[in-house]
């Protein structure tokens, strides 16, 4: 019988041929780190729905969800034809326009701490922004980060990060602060003695959407409380969560108002796109203030060739009204339901170690035992990090390809309004099948 290995390789054979060519012309042969695979990674060719298909033409059931934003599945029709019918408008009038107004008040409808926002071209830029606005506001210099959350790939939001950091400047996280992620503590004892704090910022459901999650909603509230008692901007990075752990994101979900938001993905529909918002008076530090149009002392800077860009703001305005006016999140979130419950049976038929937690339609796969309720995972961090290194959870992945299911990173599946039952059902038989292969090899 081949092994798992053998099998991706002979079912690949075209993706196999793409990624010679690719380790030619780009770094590591991938465009995106985490695209990163071997010993090659898949090319696709399109998606439709719940589906996408690679160049050798095997079908997958797909929760990538492109990194989370495709709440609609791939090509949703009103996506598509509004986004058409705006390529054949103009997709970049150097100007002002009515798109980005509707943008702005669909978003203002789903999120009501919105009070005035501003576009960017991704979640990066938004979180670069939001700390620089934090800074300006405040006139005070650090920025509280917990450790493993994921702002993006500026040199303030990788502080902290697990990764190595070559190129970025050590002065520049001098002025960030890292804490453990889920310590109200910490923070306390932190504000107590830092008077040079201008905001903490977190994903608000716990590192990478919810995979190492602490003790919700109790940790915001008393971060909300903290920060406000001292004057510091809360930010909440909602550039995965938000419009999916609820139509308001975590902070409607939880009822914790943040100061700022950081959004993208969903909130751009799946196109490229940004944005910050929140309390006027924060987000205002951009508003000219009477000075001739040159002169930025008083005010932040804020340029951007794509901030607000008719395509991103008609795609985005579209899924955002969809939200509103339609069941998308909680069709998203029963579909979840079943895989999360389906997970938990097949590992248990099998008695594998493993579990599978999570909250709205962003469930995720560790390969070890507990005793939670299957919301909020209760194993440390540190051993949720061990149990998703383990080569069991690169076998898994690899085999689950093999049978047709592509999930986000190593142990994440991100659900989208379009997954039917079936294809819940047809995803649980892929699992088993994979875990079954992985047992083969000695691996769980
Ligand atoms: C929570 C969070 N913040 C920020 C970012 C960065 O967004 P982008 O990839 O659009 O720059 C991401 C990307 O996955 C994210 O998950």
């Amino acid at each position: 019988m081949a092994t798992i290995l053998e099998e991706y390789i002979a079912k690949h054979s075209g993706s196999a041929q793409r990624y010679a060519e690719a380790t030619r012309i780009f770094p590591g042969g991938v465009t995106h780190d985490n695209r990163y695979a071997q010993p090659f990674p898949l090319y696709l060719t399109h998606g439709a729905g719940s589906r996408k298909w690679d160049v050798d033409g095997n079908e997958y059931i797909d929760y990538v969800s492109g990194h989370g934003a495709l709440l609609l599945g791939h090509s949703h029709p009103a996506v598509v034809a509004a986004v058409a019918e705006q390529v054949a408008r103009g997709t970049h009038l150097g100007a002002c326009t009515d798109e980005e107004l509707r943008w702005a008040r669909a978003i203002q409808a789903l999120m009501p701490s919105i009070e005035k926002v501003r576009f960017h071209s991704s979640g990066t830029e938004a979180t670069l922004m939001a700390m620089r606005l934090a800074r300006a506001y405040t006139g005070k210099n650090k920025v509280i980060k917990l450790q493993d959350h994921f702002h993006g790939w500026h040199d303030y939001a990788m502080a902290g990060s697990d990764r190595p950091a070559p190129g970025i400047p050590p002065e520049s996280w001098g002025s960030m602060v890292i804490l453990p992620s889920g310590d109200l503590k910490a923070v306390e004892d932190t504000l107590n003695r830092d008077s040079d704090i201008a905001a903490l910022i977190l994903e608000p459901t716990g590192a990478h959407y919810g995979q190492l999650p602490f003790d919700t909603p109790n940790y915001l509230r008393g971060l909300r409380e903290l920060t406000s008692q001292r004057g510091v901007v809360l930010i909440f990075d909602e550039v995965v969560t938000g419009f999916r752990a609820s139509p308001g994101g975590a902070q409607v979900l939880y009822d914790v108002a943040p100061d700022l938001t950081t959004m993208a993905k969903i909130v751009a529909g799946a196109l490229p796109g940004g944005a910050v918002g929140g309390k006027a008076e924060i987000v205002d530090m951009i508003a000219h203030r009477g000075d001739p149009e040159w002169d930025n002392r008083n005010r932040v800077y804020h340029p951007g060739t794509f901030n607000g860009n008719p395509l991103s703001a008609v795609a985005g305005a579209v899924c955002l009204e969809m939200i509103a006016s339609q069941p998308i999140n909680q069709q998203a979130d029963a579909r979840a339901a079943r895989l999360k419950r389906g997970l938990n049976d097949v590992l248990g038929k099998m008695e594998v170690a493993g579990h599978a937690h999570g909250i709205a339609s962003m469930i995720h796969l560790v390969l070890a035992d507990c005793d939670c309720d299957r919301e909020l995972c209760r194993m440390s961090h540190r051993e949720i990090k061990e149990a998703i290194g383990a080569p069991a959870v690169t076998a898994l992945k690899r085999s689950m390809q093999n049978n047709g299911v592509d999930i986000m990173g190593r142990d994440s599946f991100l659900v989208s309004a379009t997954h039917t039952e079936e294809d819940i059902d047809q995803t649980l038989a892929a699992v088993e099948k994979s875990l079954a292969a992985v047992r083969a090899e000695g691996l769980v």
